[in-house]
């Protein structure tokens, strides 16, 4: 078969696909979230897309009865503690976050002991145990912020050490008590690589993703969340961009910026547990209602307040960061 004929075959099978999501989402009432991270043919389907914190902030409001959440298990499981009378769906089951598995509720009470007068702020790239275990929750977006707003100066901070170490850069006020915890994706990003793609594209602006290694962030022009980059290039006089996070990124940013170029610095900038997720998966779903994502009342009674907090100190930034098809 030669490629061509493949690829009209890809199309064509993609597209009943979404004909046929498109038929369950209005039988089930169902409304679509998607992480910036995703397939392109997801982000295609996205009724909402974003950040971590816009997608908690739009699970607080869709009116929907189903939240299909494209995304990794501790994104779904957010939007479920968030809305227990919603039946949340998580099309592959199998979709972690490496980064999240990196810290355990016993081990975080261990450290707790060590410091017993410190905050505790957890990265909302954690179980719903760990939440439980949290004085409040935070996204890359809002972590600096919400540790400012702590009247503790010692804050213990799980589990990505990297975010961790930008938020002590920004906040000198604040001892910022560290995990060994790390995002297995943007710590392939190496200084050696952005230098090399600085070479390549000389008048490129460097924009990070605060999981990256230090000496990463110190080549950056601008660090931000996810949401952050596409506000940071609409507004950058500049025409060309390093982008130093997930993949994923590039589908919208290049959509949203047809007249600016975007470049990752190196191609191992992918996580497998976010492309698990395909049209097929979601159409499975929606179909058998599956997989549904449930934490016990117990503890999504005490995660639940971590996240409230964060969400009551960022407030509803309207639109912001969220983008609606
Ligand atoms: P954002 O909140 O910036 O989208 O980051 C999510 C994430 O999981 C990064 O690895």
């Amino acid at each position: 078969m030669t490629v061509d004929i493949k690829n009209k075959r890809d199309l064509k099978y993609k597209e009943a696909l979404k004909t046929k999501i498109e038929k369950l989402k209005r039988k089930r009432n169902a409304v679509i979230i998607v992480h910036n991270y995703q397939r392109d043919e997801i982000q295609e389907i996205a009724d909402i897309s974003g950040d971590s914190l816009a997608l908690s902030q739009a699970a607080v409001r869709t009116d929907a009865d189903v939240i299909v959440f494209c995304g990794v298990q501790f994104m779904a499981e957010s939007a479920s503690i968030l809305n227990p009378d919603k039946k949340v769906l998580l099309p592959v089951l199998e979709a972690g976050c490496p980064l999240a598995d990196m810290i355990t509720p016993e081990k975080l009470r261990a450290k707790k002991r060590e410091h017993p007068g410190a905050a505790v702020v957890c990265y909302v790239n954690s179980s719903a145990e760990v939440k439980a275990e949290s004085d409040i929750a935070c996204t890359s977006s809002n972590a600096v912020s919400i540790v400012k707003s702590l009247e503790e100066k010692d804050v213990i901070f799980v589990p990505d050490k990297n975010l961790g170490r930008y938020v002590q850069s920004q906040a000198p006020e604040k001892n910022i008590i560290l995990w060994e915890g790390f995002c297995p994706t943007h710590i392939r990003v190496q200084e050696e690589d952005i230098i090399k793609a600085k070479g390549l594209h000389e008048n490129a602006e460097v924009i990070a993703h605060p999981e990256c290694n230090p000496e990463v962030l110190a080549l950056s022009d601008h660090i931000c969340s996810t949401g952050g980059m596409f506000t940071y290039v609409k507004e950058s006089r500049s025409k060309e961009f390093i982008i130093a996070t997930e993949s994923g990124m590039l589908y919208k940013l290049q959509k949203e910026n047809p007249d600016k170029k975007f470049y990752l610095p190196t191609p191992h900038l992918v996580c497998a547990n976010m492309k698990l997720i395909t049209l097929g998966w979601v159409a499975h779903g929606l179909e058998k209602m599956v997989y549904e994502i449930k934490v016990s009342d117990d503890i999504r009674d005490k995660a639940k307040k971590a996240l409230d907090k964060m969400l009551a100190i960022t407030g509803e930034k309207k639109g912001a960061a969220i983008a609606g098809y």
